[in-house]
C-alpha cells in the first residue's frame, strides 16, 4: 500500500533564534523577530537577556517577539542560568565579556559537564577577566566587569571547528568595538555572519568560505540597524521527521525550511544512502536561504562519514546512526569525537541504545561502526541521558511497523522540538 504523502513544517531554527535575540540586544532601537521556536533552550537565552535588562516581549504562542536593548546595562553582577543550552552559555559569555558586564554563568548538570575552555581561553586572550567558580573548563564561570573598551584585538585560529566559539568571539568583539579575525578549521554554521552582514555590520570573509574565515572591523557595530527577521524551520528538527519518513516508507515535504549549506550536509548523506531528495530554495529571510525539502523513500544502504563532513551534520549523526542500523551494509562514522561533548556523550549513548534495540554497533574513540540490517525490527528500552537528539533519533525508529521502542525521558525533546512526538506519530500512521 502506498502511504499518503505528508507536508509539514517544523519549529524555527534554534541556532538562528539564539542569535537573533542576542544580536537584537546589541542593535540600536526596537527589533522584531518572527518564527521563534517554543524551545526551552531559546527560552534560556531570552530569560538570560532579560536578566541583563533587555526588554523582550514574546507574544505567547505566536513565535513573535519585540526586543529592545536596555538604556543602561546593569552595573551589578547578574546570574545567568542557561539550563541545558550550550549555545546560550557560550554565546552569552562572549556577549557579557564584550559589553564589559559582570555575570555568573551556569547551567544544568549536563551543561556543567561540557567544556568551556574553548570560549574562555580566547576571551581571556582578548583581555576578559573570567574564572571558573568550581572546576576548571566547566560552568559555572564568573565574568568580571571591565570597561568594554579594554578588550583587545584578536586574530584567532580555532582548535576545533565550532560555530559556538566563533559566534561568542564575534559577539565579544562587536560589543567591545574591537577588530577581530578568526579562522575556523572547518566550515561551521555561519548564521551569525549572515545576520550581521544583513544588518549592515562591516565584515569581510576569506576565500575559505563564510563559515571558515571572517574579519570584523572595529567600527562594525556603528552601521548596525535594528533587526526585522523571520526565522525559518530548523533543519536539525526536520531531520528526524525526514528520517522517520524514510523508515516508514512515506514521501514527505518540509516547507519553510532553512536550507543553509552549512546545515544540510545530512541531506547529501540521505541521498547517498538511497533516498530521493529534492531541495527547492525559493526565498531569502534575513540573509538565509529558505525553501522546501521533499523526500521519496528508497531502500537504504550504508555510508561512510569522514571528519571534514562532521561540522555540516554534527547534530544529525544520531539520526544517521539509526538509519544506518536499518540499511543494507556497513556504515562507518569517523572524526566525530566532538559528539562526546554534546548534551550527552552521543557516541556512547548511540552505541548503548543501538545495541539495546537489537542493532549491531562498535563504538570507536572518534566514531561508530554500524552493521546494518534492513529487516531489523527495533525493540527495546532507550536511555536518552536527557539528550533531546538521542530521544528523537530513537523516536523516529518507532515508526517502523511492529517496532516497540520505549524512551526513558520523552519530555527531553522540549529543549528543541516540543511537538516532536505528535509530528512523529503523523509520519507513523498506517494510511
Ligand atoms: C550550534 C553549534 C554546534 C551545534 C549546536 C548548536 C550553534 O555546536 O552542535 O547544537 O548554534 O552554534 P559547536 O559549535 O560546538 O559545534
Amino acid at each position: 500500500m502506498i502511504l499518503r504523502p505528508l507536508t509539514v513544517r517544523v519549529p524555527g531554527d534554534k541556532s538562528i533564534a539564539h542569535r537573533t535575540l542576542m544580536i537584537a540586544a546589541l542593535a540600536p532601537g526596537q527589533s522584531m523577530i518572527d518564527g521563534l521556536p517554543e524551545a526551552a533552550d531559546v527560552r534560556s537565552t531570552a530569560s538570560a537577556l532579560t536578566e541583563l535588562g533587555v526588554h523582550i516581549e514574546w507574544q505567547e504562542g505566536t513565535g513573535r517577539a519585540e526586543v529592545m536593548p536596555p538604556s543602561e546595562w546593569p552595573d551589578r553582577p547578574v546570574i545567568l542560568n542557561c539550563g541545558n543550552s550550550g549555545t546560550s552559555a557560550r554565546l552569552l559569555s562572549g556577549l557579557v565579556a564584550g559589553l564589559g558586564l559582570s555575570a555568573r554563568i551556569d547551567g544544568d548538570d549536563s551543561l556543567r559537564s561540557r567544556p568551556m575552555d574553548r570560549v574562555v581561553y580566547p576571551l581571556q586572550a582578548m583581555g576578559a577577566r573570567i574564572t571558573y567558580a568550581e572546576n576548571s573548563d566547566r560552568l559555572p564561570i564568573i565574568i568580571e566587569a571591565r570597561a568594554s573598551g579594554n578588550l583587545r584585538v584578536l586574530r584567532y585560529r580555532g582548535r576545533v571547528s565550532s560555530a559556538q566559539v566563533k559566534s561568542a568571539l564575534v559577539l565579544a568583539a562587536l560589543g567591545a568595538g574591537v577588530e577581530f579575525e578568526m579562522w575556523d578549521p572547518g566550515q561551521s554554521r555561519d548564521h551569525t555572519e549572515r545576520l550581521l552582514e544583513h544588518l549592515g555590520v562591516q565584515m569581510s570573509f576569506g576565500p575559505e568560505g563564510k563559515g571558515a574565515h571572517l574579519k570584523l572591523e572595529a567600527a562594525g557595530r556603528a552601521g548596525m540597524r535594528p533587526l526585522n527577521a523571520r526565522i525559518p524551520g530548523d533543519p536539525s528538527s526536520a531531520a528526524f521527521l525526514l528520517g522517520a519518513s524514510l523508515l516508514r516508507g512515506r514521501a514527505i515535504t518540509v516547507d519553510g525550511l532553512l536550507l543553509n549549506s552549512t546545515r544540510t550536509g545530512f541531506l547529501d548523506v540521505l541521498e547517498q544512502m538511497g533516498a530521493e531528495v529534492e531541495i527547492d530554495i525559493r526565498d531569502e529571510w534575513a540573509g538565509e536561504p529558505v525553501g522546501s525539502v521533499s523526500i521519496i523513500p528508497g531502500p537504504l544502504s550504508g555510508v561512510r562519514i569522514e571528519e571534514d563532513q562532521i561540522p555540516g551534520l554534527v547534530d544529525e549523526i544520531p539520526l544517521i546512526a539509526v538509519l544506518a542500523a536499518r540499511a543494507r551494509g556497513d556504515t562507518r562514522i569517523s572524526g566525530a569525537g566532538e559528539l562526546r561533548l554534546k548534551e550527552s556523550d552521543r557516541l556512547s549513548a548511540l552505541a548503548e541504545n543501538l545495541e539495546a534495540i537489537g542493532g549491531s554497533v562498535e563504538e570507536k574513540s572518534d566514531g561508530l561502526f554500524i552493521s546494518g540490517n534492513p529487516d531489523l525490527v527495533p525493540r527495546g528500552f532507550v536511555r536518552t541521558h536527557g539528550d533531546h537528539r538521542i530521544a528523537m533519533a530513537f523516536g523516529a525508529m518507532s515508526v517502523v511497523p511492529e517496532s516497540e521502542i520505549e524512551v526513558d525521558d520523552p519530555d527531553c525533546v522540549f529543549v528543541s522540538f516540543p511537538n516532536f512526538w505528535e509530528a512523529c506519530a503523523a509520519v507513523g500512521q498506517s494510511t
